[in-house]
C-alpha cells in the first residue's frame, strides 16, 4: 500500500520522506491555506522533496478553466497530479487532462458511482473521503469496500486513494479492504508506529537492561 502524506507543510514532508514513508502528497485550497504560501511555490518546493506523484488542486468551477488551470499546474513538475472536484466539469476536465496523459486525482467523492464515473473519464487515483462521511454517521469503509467492488468487477485501472483519513483504524481498514492508496497528516502516519505495550514493553526492557550494569558500546 502506498502512503501520501495530506499536507503542504514542506518541513513534516521532508521528515516523513527521509524515512522512505512517502510515495506521494496531496494537497487542497484549505491546505495551501493554512501553510501561508503560494501555491506555485509551494507545490514546485514539495515536487522537488518528493519524486512521487504530488496533487495540485484547480479552483476553478467550469471545464475550460479548470483545463487551463490544469495544464498550469502541471507544468510545475512531472510529478504533478491534476486533482479535480466529482462534478460534472471536473469529469470533463478529467477526460481532456488524462487524455494528454497528465495524472488526474479527482477528489470529493462520496459515492461508488460517482467513483465509476471518475474511472470512466480516465482517473489515475479516485479520492473517497471517509472521515467526512464518518461526519454525517455514514461508515466511509464500506464506501472503500464498494469502490473496490466495482473496479476489480471491470479491472479499472484507477487507484483508490482512502482520503480524509483522521485516524490509525483508517488506515488499517483501508489497508484490509484494499485501498491502493491512503492520503493522511503526518500526525496519523506518526501515530501508526505507537502502541502502549510497547512503551511498556521497553520501559521493563531498559529497567532490567539497567540493573544488569552492562554495556553494549
Ligand atoms: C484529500 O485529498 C484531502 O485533501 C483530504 O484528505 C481531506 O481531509 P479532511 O476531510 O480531513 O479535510
Amino acid at each position: 500500500m502506498k502512503f501520501f502524506v495530506d499536507t503542504a507543510d514542506t518541513q513534516a514532508i521532508s521528515d516523513l520522506n527521509d524515512l522512505g514513508m512517502v510515495d506521494g502528497v496531496t494537497t487542497n485550497p484549505s491546505l495551501i491555506l493554512k501553510s501561508g504560501r503560494d501555491i506555485l511555490e509551494v507545490t514546485k518546493e514539495i515536487c522537488g522533496i518528493v519524486s512521487g506523484p504530488v496533487s495540485a488542486e484547480v479552483v476553478a468551477l467550469e471545464a475550460e478553466a479548470m483545463i487551463a488551470e490544469g495544464r498550469k499546474l502541471a507544468e510545475i513538475a512531472p510529478n504533478i497530479t491534476v486533482k479535480l472536484p466529482l462534478t460534472w466539469d471536473g469529469l470533463k476536465a478529467c477526460k481532456v487532462l488524462s487524455g494528454e496523459g497528465k495524472m488526474v486525482n479527482v477528489t470529493l467523492c462520496f459515492s461508488a458511482n460517482q467513483a465509476l464515473l471518475a474511472a470512466k473519464a480516465g482517473a489515475s487515483f479516485i479520492s473517497p473521503f471517509i472521515g467526512r462521511l464518518d461526519d454525517i454517521h455514514i461508515d466511509g469503509m464500506d464506501l472503500i469496500q464498494d469502490i473496490r467492488t466495482i473496479y476489480d468487477n471491470f479491472g479499472f485501472e484507477t487507484e483508490i486513494l482512502a482520503a480524509s483519513i483522521r485516524s490509525v483504524n483508517h488506515v488499517q481498514d483501508s489497508a484490509l479492504i484494499g485501498a491502493d492508496v491512503i492520503t493522511a497528516p503526518p500526525e496519523v502516519i506518526k501515530k501508526l508506529a505507537a502502541h502502549p505495550l510497547t512503551d511498556k514493553g521497553l520501559e521493563q526492557f531498559m529497567a532490567d537492561w539497567a540493573k544488569t550494569g552492562q554495556k553494549i558500546l
